[in-house]
């Protein structure tokens, strides 16, 4: 299964190492619980990849999968063209895949610059990692040293992704940003997403109602019961994606 089967054209000089993500039949389960079916999906590098759907269709099954957190049953699991079914997490973050999961992943009670400073495992230096981040949103850099618990859920979401940034992902994960945020602050943090996806890195963002996310996305899926149901540009998934909220 290349991308072009599932409707990301292909330009003739394109070949599978230009998408950073690329899966292929990819089925999974919990347990004894098949959960995804066969998912078929593409991230182009520089670019922003929606996927929406309703309640349970896989959509965090999916990036769990993709992080390494969940192991595949099938199908085919490509990052930067190398098939990676059954890398552990941490292998996969070396090769720059980063998830920020639902509800964020920071530790409350850690300030916001002793959060930074988890990125430093990938080998870069404290004060580098707060400079880049306070840099990009001025915001954590005020707050450097409040209690993360204590920030607001945009400062939150922002401290995630300046933690996640921090770390030069080729592969960004994000797993509902717009939960529980004000539709200014996630226009504002769809911006920085935007802006991040051109510098070259692939963004995947999933998200259950935000249509918003359509404004900054180049190509659109829809996830429903553990498959990708439609993919296109997001004018094309407009009216697949009336349809996929109105039957569930
Ligand atoms: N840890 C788990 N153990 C067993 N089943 C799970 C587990 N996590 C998710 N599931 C099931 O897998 C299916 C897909 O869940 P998933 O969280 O991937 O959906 P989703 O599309 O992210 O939904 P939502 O929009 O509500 O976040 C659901 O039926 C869910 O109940
Ligand atoms: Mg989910």
């Amino acid at each position: 299964m290349t991308a072009d089967a599932i409707g990301v054209p292909m330009s003739p000089t394109m070949d599978r190492t230009d998408l950073a993500l690329e899966l292929g039949g990819v089925t999974a389960a919990y347990g004894s619980i098949d959960v995804l079916h066969g998912v078929d999906l593409a991230v182009p590098r520089g670019t922003v990849v929606a996927l929406l759907g309703p309640n349970g269709g896989g959509k965090s099954t999916t990036l769990r999968v993709v992080a390494g957190q969940l192991p595949t049953t099938g199908g085919d699991l490509f990052i930067a063209g190398r098939r990676v079914n059954g890398a552990a997490p941490d292998e996969l973050a070396r090769r720059g895949v980063c998830v920020i999961p639902e509800g964020r992943g920071i530790f409350p009670n850690l300030t916001v610059r002793e959060n930074l400073w988890m990125a430093t495992h990938a080998g870069v230096a404290r004060k580098a990692v707060e400079e880049v981040a306070y840099e990009r949103f001025p915001r954590i850099g005020e707050r450097r040293r409040q209690l993360a618990g204590t920030l607001s859920g945009g400062e939150q979401q922002m401290l995630a992704m300046a933690r996640a940034l921090a770390t030069d992902p080729s592969l960004l994960l994000l797993d509902e940003l717009s939960m529980g945020l004000a539709p200014i602050v996630v226009e504002q943090l769809y911006e920085i997403v935007a802006q991040v996806a051109t510098t070259g890195v692939a963004v995947l963002i999933v998200e259950q109602f935000a249509r918003a996310v359509l404004g900054i996305a180049d190509w659109a899926g829809i996830m429903l019961h553990g498959r990708v149901t439609a993919f296109g540009t997001p004018a094309e998934i407009e009216t697949d994606l009336s349809t996929a909220y109105l039957g569930a």
